[in-house]
């Protein structure tokens, strides 16, 4: 069991924040050390990590350090904030709803925002894909949309109890959103034998696979309560990009199979990749989507799994058993639903989607001359993301080092050097950004 610390005065506490160079910039503002030790960073080894950059303010596509120093981000803070930061339309409806209510529960009460949120959601998604369980982050969207494929097999008396998922997925940090990661590449592989056994399986690209994944299916048709996919895109595990024809054949074998599919477009929704959502570009209708990260254009937490009808009707009767016993405390939340209207609206009023295919077609003629620098295994683009592939792992504190003194926010993933900007970015911030990544790994 682990202890209480000593008091501070007693003998046993340490000053001594674990990470090591302090970093000693002018400037550098007082609350930075004192909050360095009581802080746990995420997906960080405290002890030899880096320190963070102290954050003052954003602005546009820009990251205000405390130390006066200013960033271009190329990663929209983990793809969040499609139309850059600080939005006056985002602001002003946060603002506006601020003043009016903040947050109120949502059993038993609703408001305005999350209906109008709801509606609208249900009108932009394809197909009827109509009903919409809010809730606060990623994981808790997708664990949702788990927990309504488990349950909905059980209002119908079938009791399918596992999930398929495809080798490099990433679908979120909670335990049960860990056991549909890929196991063996992804950040979770110590958990290997402690989480809910789920199936993995290949993405169909070749026939070969295709067959190999029709057997899967086959033989655990019984058992699959869903088969959860990231479409188009698997971004944490490694931005890997696959076919809409690939994504297609994954729908028509659940079909096939009937198992439900779940789409996870919490990186991929709202024009990431060109189209509003990734599954447009397939063609298909998944049973249960899952929306979060650019949702409220990178302002509030909040996320969504939404069902179709049919899925729906399965909840929907006399008996109290047939609910969906689910109910997160800021589910829903009016300030977060205010901020997504808002950027819904900004979806239909400005061309973001022609600024996601200008973004593209700039990524790739500005990122293609890496491929032939030694040590590139690969330039991939598709919509507003970028991807420079290393043959091994760089540096990593070197390289973000290097692009932090060119004045850029760009943080790798592995082997992977990768741009998801603001839709809106400019054209001369992307070229300082590709021009910044072609610099940095000309000579790795
Ligand atoms: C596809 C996908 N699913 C789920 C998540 C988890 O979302 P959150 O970090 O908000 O829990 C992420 C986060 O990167 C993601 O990219």
């Amino acid at each position: 069991m682990v202890g209480h610390p000593p008091p501070k005065d007693q003998p046993g506490f340490s000053d001594q924040p674990d990470w090591p160079g302090q970093p000693d910039w002018p400037g550098q503002p007082d609350w930075y050390e004192a909050g360095l030790q009581h802080l746990w960073f995420p997906y960080s080894q405290m002890k030899t990590a880096q320190p963070p950059l102290a954050i003052a303010s954003t602005h546009g596509e820009r990251l205000q350090l405390a130390d006066g120093r200013s960033l271009i981000d190329g990663i929209a803070s983990w793809w969040t904030a499609a139309h850059g930061y600080n939005h006056p339309h985002i602001l002003a409806a946060i603002q506006k709803q601020l003043q009016a209510m903040p947050h109120v529960m949502f059993g038993g009460l609703m408001h305005e925002p999350a209906a109008r949120l709801a509606a609208r959601l249900a009108q932009h998604l394809p197909g009827d894909l109509d009903r919409v369980f809010f809730a606060e982050s990623g994981s808790v969207s997708v664990e949702v949309a788990m927990k309504i494929a488990l349950q909905y097999g059980i209002n119908q008396g079938r009791r399918r109890h596992r999930f398929l998922f495809f080798r490099h997925g990433y679908h979120g940090d909670t335990l049960g959103t860990m056991a549909v990661c890929d196991p063996d590449e992804g950040m979770h592989r110590h958990f290997e034998g402690m989480l809910a056994q789920q199936i993995m399986g290949e993405l169909p690209d070749d026939p070969a696979r295709l067959t190999a994944l029709d057997d899967l299916m086959s033989r655990h048709a019984d058992d699959l309560a869903a088969v959860i996919i990231e479409p188009l895109v698997q971004g944490a595990g490694g931005m890997r990009f696959h076919r809409p024809e690939t994504l297609k054949v994954v729908a028509d074998l659940c079909k096939k199979h009937d198992i439900l599919l779940i789409l996870d477009e919490i990186f991929t929704g709202f024009g990431r990749t060109g189209t509003l959502f990734a599954c447009q570009q397939a063609g298909i209708v998944p049973d249960i989507i899952t929306l979060s990260k650019a949702l409220t254009g990178g302002t509030l937490p909040l996320s969504a799994a939404i069902a179709r009808r049919g899925i729906y009707d399965a909840f929907h009767s006399d008996d109290p058993d047939h609910a969906l016993m689910h109910g997160p405390t800021y589910m829903a939340h009016a300030l977060g639903c205010a901020a997504a209207n808002a950027s819904l609206d900004l979806f239909q009023s400005e061309d973001r989607l022609g600024q996601c295919a200008a973004i593209s077609r700039q990524l790739a003629d500005e990122l293609e001359p890496c491929r032939h620098f030694p040590g590139v295994r690969d330039v991939r683009i598709l919509g507003a993301i970028g991807v420079v592939e290393l043959m091994r792992p760089p540096n990593i504190d070197k390289l973000r080092q290097a692009f932090i003194d060119r004045g850029l926010w760009i943080r790798p993933l592995g082997s992977v050097v990768y741009l998801t900007p603001a839709l809106t970015i400019s054209p001369a911030d992307l070229s300082a950004l590709t021009e910044g990544i072609r610099a940095c790994l000309k000579d790795l």
